[in-house]
């Protein structure tokens, strides 16, 4: 099977099109990387030609209210117009759990409006919403930071591996469209401050991370419960505390890499 991967060469599209070639399908890492601009539109009638499922893993460069709206907007009609013509029988986005609840943000207005293009038009689809990458936690406290300190509130969130975001992807884009939403989630919830500290801490970042109920994720006002994912939620198997000595163990071994 023919399969596009819009955002190919991203943190998921990358490990997406590996999975897929490992299961012996002909993936496609399209992106502006390799010549596939689905804003301008260069490349994709090409790479599209007799493509059986389009995978769209993009992300905009800018998280700017109006640009990152833009993005959203003129990607996604131009893949789908784009499927229309190529005779595409599946269109799978990767989106975010919690969207809806999520709206104070720009960001999320754009997803929303990208998962609502997708539902409007003519191709069979499956969007499928995850919960935070454990790749996103330190970009968290990054966002959070002031100073020394990360203000982060005592929210609950089920955060997943970008590895188990991709296996999801690629089962649910090499079976029949599902016409709806499906959400993935990590195996266990912790709570933002809570898994933020652990990660600064293993990293030996020296930041000190409080637990304020009044602060923001990403700027936006969030319960106990905005971003847990549904109880019908398939869960990912890759534990974060493992995925953490993973990665800091690797982190050393990068620094020295010339640049
Ligand atoms: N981060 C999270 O925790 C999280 C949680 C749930 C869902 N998501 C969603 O997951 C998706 C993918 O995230 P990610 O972290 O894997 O993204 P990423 O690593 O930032 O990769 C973005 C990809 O989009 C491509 N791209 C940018 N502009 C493009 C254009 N005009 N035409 C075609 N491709 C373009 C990039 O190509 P180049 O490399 O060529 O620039 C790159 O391959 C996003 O939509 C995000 O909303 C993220």
């Amino acid at each position: 099977m023919k399969i596009v991967v819009i955002g190919g060469t991203g943190l998921v599209g990358s490990k997406l099109v590996k999975k897929l070639l490992e299961h012996g399908h002909e993936a496609v890492a399209a992106s502006p990387q390799t010549g596939v601009n689905s804003i301008t539109g260069e490349g994709l009638a090409d790479a599209l030609k007799g493509a059986s499922v389009v995978v769209d893993v993009t992300n905009s460069p800018s998280w700017e209210d109006a640009a990152v709206l833009k993005f959203f907007e003129t990607s996604t009609r131009n893949l789908l117009a784009n499927e229309a013509a190529a005779g595409v029988g599946h269109h799978v986005a990767l989106s975010v759990v919690g969207t809806e609840r999520l709206l104070e943000s720009g960001f999320f207005r754009a997803k929303l409006a990208q998962e609502n293009l997708i539902k409007a038009s003519s191709i069979p689809y499956s969007i499928v919403r995850a919960t935070q990458f454990f790749e996103f936690v330190k970009p968290i406290a990054d966002y959070a930071t002031e100073g020394n300190k990360v203000r982060l509130p005592p929210a609950l969130f089920q955060p997943m591996a970008a590895e188990d975001v991709a296996s999801a992807v690629a089962r649910i884009a090499t079976s029949a469209p599902v016409n709806g939403t499906v959400e993935i989630g990590g195996p266990e919830p912790f709570r933002l401050d809570e898994l933020a500290r652990r990660d600064l801490a293993a990293r030996q970042d020296p930041r000190e991370v409080i637990c304020d109920p009044h602060a923001g994720y990403y700027g936006i006002q969030v319960s106990e419960s905005t971003l847990l994912p549904d109880h019908n939620a398939q869960l990912g198997k890759a534990h974060f505390e493992d995925w953490l000595n993973q990665s800091t163990k690797q982190a050393p071994k990068a620094a020295q890499q010339p640049a």
